[in-house]
């Protein structure tokens, strides 16, 4: 099955959990970084919300007028569903577009904002992700990103692996009825990149004033950048 396929089954798969699982399961610290995030941000006519899954990220920017309009790409139409019925619910702005970030379905420069969160690391490719969000921005619009990390603190560290090899795999499997979901959830933290080198990667792709902020105890970093 082709990986894009794959990603964007595994979370209809879960779709329906998604947002009660990660609110309960973070005991709410999630929507404390989201907050963080949309903080970092600067204001923004029209953003793209990249892997917007079910736009708790897109809600927070246009809650706090940090956005005026917002275009959501995801591969998950069911993920983008429970999005829909949110940010309906909210009357808020928000068109939802099937795609992929890696090859994205919008003209160069057409974005005055980009964002991402909690999406960067299910690519199969970073490098081709970035450089679409590179392509998709106006020069001078910031791209900024929210992506779990791994702490340097072992004691963190040692509740971190603790966390994400038994108990998120664990409840993940129970709530959501999906036996692998979780698991790979679990593998595609551990095995992503973080803090400088993340930001290379920006920097590769072309961005400029790369910034990282590590949020509680280096748990997930917002990276923020310019084209
Ligand atoms: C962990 S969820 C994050 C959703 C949301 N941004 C949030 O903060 O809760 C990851 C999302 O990324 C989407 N995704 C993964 N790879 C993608 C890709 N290559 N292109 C577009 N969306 C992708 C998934 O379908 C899923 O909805």
């Amino acid at each position: 099955m082709e990986e894009k396929q794959h990603i964007g089954q595994l979370f209809d798969r879960i779709a329906s959990t998604y947002d009660g699982l990660n609110h309960g399961l973070s005991m709410n610290i999630d929507r404390f970084w989201r907050r963080k995030t949309v903080k970092e941000m600067q204001p923004a006519a029209h953003v793209l919300d990249v892997a917007i899954g079910t736009a708790d990220l897109t809600i927070e920017m246009l809650r706090r007028g940090k956005a005026e309009k917002v275009t959501g790409l995801d591969l998950s139409d069911r993920m983008m569903a429970i999005g829909e019925e949110k940010c309906a619910k909210h009357k808020m702005n928000v068109t939802f577009v099937h795609g992929n970030a890696q090859e994205m379905p919008f003209e160069n420069a057409f974005f005055d904002g980009v964002t991402c969160a909690f999406g960067c690391r299910n690519f199969s490719d970073l490098d081709a992700g970035l450089r679409e969000m590179y392509r998709v921005l106006k020069p001078g619009g910031q791209v900024t990103i929210l992506e779990f990390s791994y702490p340097t603190n072992r004691f963190v560290r040692n509740l971190y692996d603790l966390y994400f090899t038994r108990i998120l795999p664990g409840v993940g499997r129970i709530v959501s009825r999906d036996k692998t979901a979780y698991t790979y959830l679990n593998r595609s933290v551990k095995s992503f990149c973080w803090g400088e080198t993340f930001v290379q990667h920006l920097h590769d792709a072309g961005f400029g004033n790369e910034h990282f902020i590590p949020l509680s105890l280096g748990i997930a970093t917002i990276y923020t950048a310019i084209k």
